[in-house]
Parts: C-alpha cells; sequence; structure tokens
C-alpha cells in the first residue's frame, strides 16, 4: 500500500525467512535483516516508520522506540499497530488455559505469554509480551514522539467472519500515530 501512495519503502525484520517472503512479495523496494533495536540505517534518513503489529513482539519497547525515533527526520511520521493492551486481559483470568504462572500479575505488570490457538486445523503458537497503555505512551514520551492520533478499529462482520464476533464488541488492535518532536 505505501507502494501504491508512492512512497520508497524499506522493510526490515530480525527473522530472514520473513523477511524472504517480505522480498518474494515484493512489499518494498529495500529489505534489511535487522532488529529495531540496531536499526542500519543513518540519522534521520526517513519521512515515516510504520511499525505494524511488531511492538508487542519485543523486549526492549523504550529502546526500539528510541532507535525508531533517530532514522526519521525532524517532525517525521510513526505509525503503529499493537495488540490492544485490553485484548490481553484475558490472559490474566485465573480459569484462563494459558494464565500466566504468576496468579497475582496485574494489568499494570509487564508479562510474557505464550499462548497455542487452533482455527480451521491450523496450531499457531503465539508468544510476545503483554504491558499496560502506559508503558507504551511512556516510551513514546522519552524517545520524543507526540502522540497526534489513537484508534481503535473494529473488526468488520461480513459473510465467513463469524470468527471475529467478539472483536466486534472488545478492542483487538490499537492503531497510534505520533510526531517526532525537534530534540
Ligand atoms: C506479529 S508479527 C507481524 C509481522 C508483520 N508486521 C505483519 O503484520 O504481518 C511480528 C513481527 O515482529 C518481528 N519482530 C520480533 N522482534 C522484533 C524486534 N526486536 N525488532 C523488529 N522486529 C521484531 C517478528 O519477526 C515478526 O515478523
Amino acid at each position: 500500500m505505501l507502494k501504491t501512495c508512492g512512497y520508497q519503502v524499506t522493510a526490515i525484520d530480525p527473522v530472514a525467512e520473513l523477511l524472504k517472503a517480505a522480498v518474494q512479495a515484493q512489499s518494498a523496494h529495500d529489505y534489511a535483516i535487522a532488529p529495531a533495536s540496531e536499526l542500519p540505517f543513518e540519522n534521520e534518513s526517513f519521512d515515516l516508520v510504520v511499525a505494524y503489529n511488531v511492538l508487542m513482539d519485543v523486549v526492549d519497547v523504550p529502546g526500539a522506540l528510541r532507535e525508531i525515533r533517530r532514522v526519521l527526520r525532524k517532525e517525521g511520521t510513526l505509525f503503529i499497530s499493537i495488540v490492544h493492551p485490553l485484548a490481553d486481559l484475558e490472559l490474566l483470568a485465573e480459569t484462563a488455559p494459558n494464565a500466566p504462572s504468576e496468579p497475582r500479575a496485574t494489568y499494570f505488570d509487564r508479562r510474557r505469554f505464550e499462548t497455542k490457538i487452533e482455527s480451521r486445523g491450523l496450531t499457531m503458537h503465539f508468544a510476545g509480551w503483554a504491558q499496560p497503555l502506559e508503558a507504551y505512551v511512556g516510551g513514546l514520551e522519552s524517545a520524543g514522539f507526540a502522540i497526534t492520533s489513537l484508534r481503535e478499529p473494529t473488526a468488520g462482520l461480513t459473510e465467513g467472519r463469524d470468527h471475529m464476533s467478539r472483536w466486534s464488541r472488545f478492542p483487538l488492535f490499537l492503531w497510534l500515530k505520533a510526531r517526532a518532536l525537534a530534540a
């Protein structure tokens, strides 16, 4: 979509197989295997960074946001999509099959989770971090970003998407737009 909009797109991911898939899909112009904490780019190289469903899988979110700020031009834009921190709340329920072993974990803690989800004959292993909204916003603040928009998209319920019905009642994703402030 960014290419269609006329952007010169650079894609990064630390996993070689996933980057290979991006190359096969011709999703960018340039590609780099790198973690968000060590972006192989000069300071102020980009007008726009998109972190699409990545930050909840990153160990050091504040470090990743500092690095994103470094490679963004002043007044540059950062778009973030994350799993909504409220969507992780069910992991805290003691009755949930994959509840964290620490029974006193709260919404306010940063919590590791691993779970398997079966759907339509496929089993997928999900692992990542659940943390409160304040942790993401604190990381943005300390890296020098100002949030300019926030959206809570709902699932479109068209035919064949009944499995998504709960996400028309609860938020699944959170979208943020932030501007890089002058240092
Ligand atoms: C849920 S997937 C999303 C992939 C893709 N953005 C999408 O929406 O289809 C999370 C991605 O984050 C990547 N990732 C994990 N840790 C990372 C890190 N430290 N820095 C950058 N990317 C990371 C994973 O390799 C994986 O491709």
